[in-house]
């Protein structure tokens, strides 16, 4: 699988010095037990797009700062993210063999260093967290997570059954809305911004968030395995409610470039330079994989 972004190679700059920090902070499989540090820096530091520490990073430079200050807690975010990758790839979960064109980590290494390995992520997540000595972005990053629970279990008792759009949307903005939302709000946290340009942080946050979790929708209906790193057609398989599922595939990139837009539009008041994140908006859309 390739990691590209549509003309920006500056990115991948970016997601290297991600990578870099990621693996300084994450315990050296030598360390005792090696096959749980193994399974941490497996899952954590396996090719993916690393969208979340970016934009994390991208609202600290927006809202005027030097992004170095938000570059620990971004990690922090990614390790959230592969400790909820891990679980969701979970055979209790939704079973998959393949994620960033990989075995999945249960299927590289067993389901209880799976299950631990992501356990300890989340843990070392809030360390890394409260050692930024940002009392609100912590508190931010923990409910985030809460609300990332709460759409996995109806994303899993929503299996089969006919829901409506209410639930599909609470489904969305919570499993991956809450925390692409918490990764553009802690930036801005960590760049000493007001409480108005945090809120319009979270406000592009939400809209991008839900736009992606669209996208990944489509992509599981047309997208190319080989990309995406992922199987495709697995979400129709397990009977999931996804937007392509409910509305079709024509409204939900409809609805995708609408929140895209929305997010876009959310822009206009940072004082920084907002470029990345309009390509990131677009990005979240466009994306192949
Ligand atoms: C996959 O997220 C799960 C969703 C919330 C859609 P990403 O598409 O960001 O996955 P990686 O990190 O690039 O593998
Ligand atoms: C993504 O769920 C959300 C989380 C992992 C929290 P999906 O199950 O839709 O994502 P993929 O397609 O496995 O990446
Ligand atoms: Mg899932
Ligand atoms: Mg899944």
């Amino acid at each position: 699988m390739t990691v590209v972004y549509a003309g920006v190679e500056k990115w991948r700059k970016i997601s290297d010095r991600i990578d870099a920090r990621m693996s300084e902070l994450l315990p050296p499989e030598s360390e005792v037990p090696g096959a749980l540090h193994a399974a941490m820096r497996y899952a954590a530091l396996s090719p993916g797009k690393r969208v979340r520490p970016m934009l994390c990073l991208a609202f600290a430079t927006a809202c005027g700062a030097d992004d170095k200050v938000a570059l620990d807690a971004a990690c922090a975010i990614e390790m959230v993210h592969a400790f909820s990758l891990i679980h969701d790839d979970l055979p209790a979960i939704d079973n998959d063999d393949l994620r960033r064109g990989r075995p999945t980590c249960h299927k590289q290494f067993t389901e209880a260093i799976a299950i631990l390995a992501g356990d300890a992520l989340f843990a070392l997540s809030g360390e890394i967290m409260l050692s930024t000595g940002n009392v609100e972005a912590c508190k931010i990053l923990a409910a985030a997570v809460r609300r990332l629970v709460q759409g996995e279990m109806l994303d899993v008792l929503s299996e089969g059954q006919e829901i409506n759009p209410e639930t599909l949307r609470f489904i969305h903005v919570n499993k991956t809305g809450a925390l692409i939302a918490a990764s553009c709000a802690i930036g801005a946290l960590l760049a000493d911004a007001p409480p108005e340009l945090v809120a319009k942080a979270t406000e592009y946050g939400e809209a991008i968030g839900l736009a992606f979790q669209i996208a990944d929708d489509v992509l599981n209906v047309e997208g190319d395995p080989s990309q995406t790193g992922k199987s495709v057609g697995s979400d129709a398989e397990r009977k999931k409610a996804t937007y392509p599922a409910l509305y079709g595939l024509a409204d939900a990139k409809a609805k995708a470039l609408e929140l895209a837009a929305e997010a876009e539009d959310c822009l206009t008041v940072f004082p920084g330079d907002v470029e990345p994140l309009r390509a990131l908006a677009r990005f979240s859309i466009e994306r192949l994989h």
